[in-house]
């Protein structure tokens, strides 16, 4: 029966009223701080073993030697995986029948492509033997000086960039451009190499039964995960189950099932009993992505008004030698600001390291720190308040596109971020602030964007005999609340309290929630979710309306709202019935329906769909020592409909913090010579701690955007990173004067000119 109405139509929190909105805490919180959620490294089947990697210590080569015999006969070693005894896979891990599939190294042969790929598996009858007999292994190698950093010989211009973009988007012309300009910059700035670094690291627990598998699994992506292995394992999908309820963290690195992961499985088949493989710190270095690092040339011009003339991006990042993935970092320049020639570009390298792989803010994250420091320095050529600047010149119409936003508050984004943090009494000139210490002060703004993205969902709801409901959806709940917000979302959707809901997620054997990235998930796992619990309303709502035994009877499918497991007559709402009563009545043990994402939505044909954000940052700077400490940002962020204000703050200052971070801390070194990540450990890789971010602001401005999904919603993961980079970066400038163009900033750049 075909529901008479769109439940839809209407904003579902207009209609049912209650959870959207509304700050509540996470629903697993209490599990996690009291140790009670189940991570995937918590399992310990009976009979299992541990699994331990051996990767090469050098980048390019070959694996010449493994004193396989030492291993196996170190106490407590069941058996060593090589590339001679590993079981055989149905496909070639080489292969890539879908953009969306990383080659993997699986022990396929003695080919080394960087440092830190597996070379070997140790499996033990505990953790302590696998270790030690992954040192008997003594390996020896063959190797090739490795190709490092940007400027290797070999490159090429991808055939897409991103979402689908080509490599080089021009609309008008920037020579022009430039050349009518009054003002011009032309800088190249550079970006390093980043790791995701989630705190649990990737880990496995495989069990084989017959030619079926379970799975305990940290997973951005349950079904791409559940296809993966099937394709790998010549098994059909249904017969592999993947457990995923909680992830600590992913930032992209599990959003595609990795090589060491599939290892866990093929080591749990070579020697038939359960297997767990844990990655130690150093080995995320490598095999499960990373953010590629960045040379970006900016040729920026404007006439004399101080408006753009010309912009134009061009973007280096290097991939792997046998992959593809890259930054797509120029992209950035696509949506923001309204220059009437525009031309970004990329070309990429091919290094010997492991693939690179989205990471929070991939292309946005680097591109946007680039874009935002050159509209940085343009303005200053300009003799222009760098916020004025931006007001003059953002994006009215999506310019590369020539599509009309569906919607923007930037301009009230930038306003209230202004306010709030007292931006009016800059001045205009570096250098001239300073506190009672004698502390240089700096302010610096910076823009934030990113797509409002959707894809396919699907989601299962249930009213049961009692009037309970149940949702099902295979959601991701790595850390940013989706648990709770999804929750949120199905509970008005279907017209019931939370209290009488049961949500399940984090597992392969539910409808599939697509993939939990690009800032998508809310809206794509809700929009699935949403539209089960509607057209279960509207299934309850025919079984009512058109029984005489109902209150209802005769109200018509439209002529009915659904709130706390109720339907009411609109028209005069002491006319009801309980969910429970209409089941009873029609004799239904249950009732259930399913909805789906509609993703892409026909509007994405007629509108560009972004959310949009202001960040300014106030840092202070030693003029005797060059250190650099950020003392406080705001920031003002316009995202559709927000579910859940606690949880999106809180997903905002962690986007924000990755931003300062990108300024100012983070880095992966390459040594030249070995091609080895020298500060592969937490120790050594530098994030902020608390006393990095001491006081950060966030802001939300309320947006209505009814293109980008019937809820409004927009995604909140990752626009925090894109704004804060730039903010910070060029607070620093505004502080000391010194531009810096090689990120993270570092007090040796500005001890020297100081
Ligand atoms: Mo994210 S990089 O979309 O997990």
């Amino acid at each position: 029966m075909t529901p008479e109405i769109r439940l839809t139509e209407t904003p579902a929190h207009a209609r049912h009223g209650s959870n959207i909105g509304q700050s509540l805490t996470r629903r697993d919180g209490i599990l996690k701080v009291t140790g009670k959620a189940p991570y995937a490294a918590d399992h310990h089947p009976p009979g299992m073993l541990y699994a331990v990697l051996a990767v090469s210590t050098v980048a390019r080569g070959r694996v010449t030697f493994l004193d396989v015999g030492a291993a196996k006969s170190h106490p407590g070693v069941v058996d060593v995986m090589t590339p001679v005894n590993k079981p055989p896979l149905a496909e070639d891990p080489d292969a890539k029948t879908n953009p969306f599939m990383f080659r993997l190294d699986l022990l396929q042969n003695d080919r080394v492509r960087y440092a830190n790929q597996p070379i070997a598996v140790v499996i033990a009858e505990t953790l302590e033997a696998a270790t030690e007999g992954v040192t008997q292994l003594s390996p020896g190698y063959e190797a090739l000086a490795p190709r490092v950093g940007l400027d290797t010989d070999e490159s090429f211009v991808p055939p897409v960039v991103g979402v689908g973009n080509p490599a080089v988007i021009e609309r008008s012309d920037v020579v022009a451009g430039l050349a009518t300009a009054a003002r011009t910059i032309d800088a190249t700035y550079e970006t390093p190499p980043q790791y995701h670094n989630a705190i649990e690291p990737h880990a496995i627990v495989a069990v084989w039964d017959g030619d079926r598998l379970s799975v305990d699994t940290p997973s951005q992506g349950l079904a791409l995960a559940q296809a993966r292995i099937a394709g790998l394992f010549g098994i059909p999908p249904e017969n592999i189950h993947i457990r995923s309820p909680f992830l600590g963290g992913g930032f992209g690195s599990k959003g595609l099932i990795s090589g060491p992961q599939i290892l866990g499985i093929m080591a749990a088949k070579l020697v038939g009993r359960p297997v767990k493989l844990v990655l130690r710190r150093e080995q995320m270095y490598g095999p499960v992505g990373h953010r590629a690092p960045t040379r970006q040339r900016l040729r920026v011009g404007a006439d004399d008004q101080g408006i753009l003339t010309a912009l134009d991006h061009h973007a280096r990042t290097a991939s792997s030698t046998f992959d593809d993935f890259f930054e797509p970092a120029a992209d950035a320049s696509h949506t923001l600001y309204a220059s009437p020639a525009i031309k970004t570009s990329h070309e990429v390298v091919r290094v010997d390291a492991g693939t690179p792989l989205f990471m929070r803010a991939p292309g946005e994250a680097t591109g946007s720190i680039a874009l935002e420091s050159a509209i940085d320095e343009i303005a200053w050529a300009c003799a222009i308040d760098p916020l004025d600047f931006r007001i003059k010149n953002y994006a009215e119409v999506e310019p590369t596109s020539g599509k009309p936003f569906s919607s923007k508050a930037l301009r009230e984004c930038y306003a209230r971020g202004a306010e709030r943090f007292g931006w009016s009494k800059r001045p205009l000139e570096p250098r001239q602030l300073r506190d009672a210490d004698g502390f240089l002060i700096g302010w610096g703004v910076g823009t934030a964007t990113f797509p409002a993205l959707m894809f396919q969902a699907q989601a299962r709801a249930v009213i049961r005999a009692d009037g309970s409901g149940v949702v099902e959806t295979g959601a991701h709940d790595m850390g940013q609340g989706a648990w709770t917000a999804l929750a949120q979302i199905a509970a008005d959707g279907l017209g019931v309290d939370l209290e009488h809901l049961e949500f399940r997620s984090g597992s392969s054997d539910l409808p599939d929630a697509g993939i939990a990235g690009g800032s998508a998930h809310t809206a794509t796992a809700g929009m699935a979710l949403h539209n089960a619990g509607a057209a279960l309303v509207g299934k309850l709502a025919d079984l009512a309306t058109r029984d005489e035994r109902s209150p209802l009877f005769g109200a018509g499918n439209t002529g009915v709202i659904a709130r706390d497991g109720r339907l009411f007559r609109r028209d005069d709402e002491t006319r009801s019935e309980s969910y429970a009563n209409i089941l009873k009545r029609a004799g239904l043990p249950e009732l259930e329906a399913r909805g789906s994402s509609d993703a892409p939505n026909s509007a994405r044909a007629d509108y560009a769909m972004h959310a949009h954000g202001a960040v300014f940052a106030e840092v202070k700077v030693d003029p005797d020592l060059g250190q650099i400490r950020l003392t406080r940002a705001v920031g003002a962020f316009a995202a559709g409909r927000i579910i859940n204000p606690r949880l999106v703050r809180s997903q905002l200052l962690g986007g924000m913090i990755w931003g300062v971070s990108f300024a100012l801390h983070e880095e992966a070194v390459v040594d030249r010579h070995s091609g080895r990540i020298m500060n592969a450990n937490l120790a050594e890789y530098h994030v902020p701690v608390n006393a990095d971010v001491p006081c950060l602001d966030v802001l939300t401005v309320e947006e209505h955007d009814s293109h980008v999904n019937p809820l409004g919603i927009k995604g909140v993961g990752e626009i925090g990173v894109t704004g804060s980079a730039g903010a910070v970066a060029n607070a620093v400038w505004h502080a000391t004067g010194v531009r810096v163009r090689r990120f993270p900033i570092r007090i040796s750049d500005l001890v020297t000119p100081l």
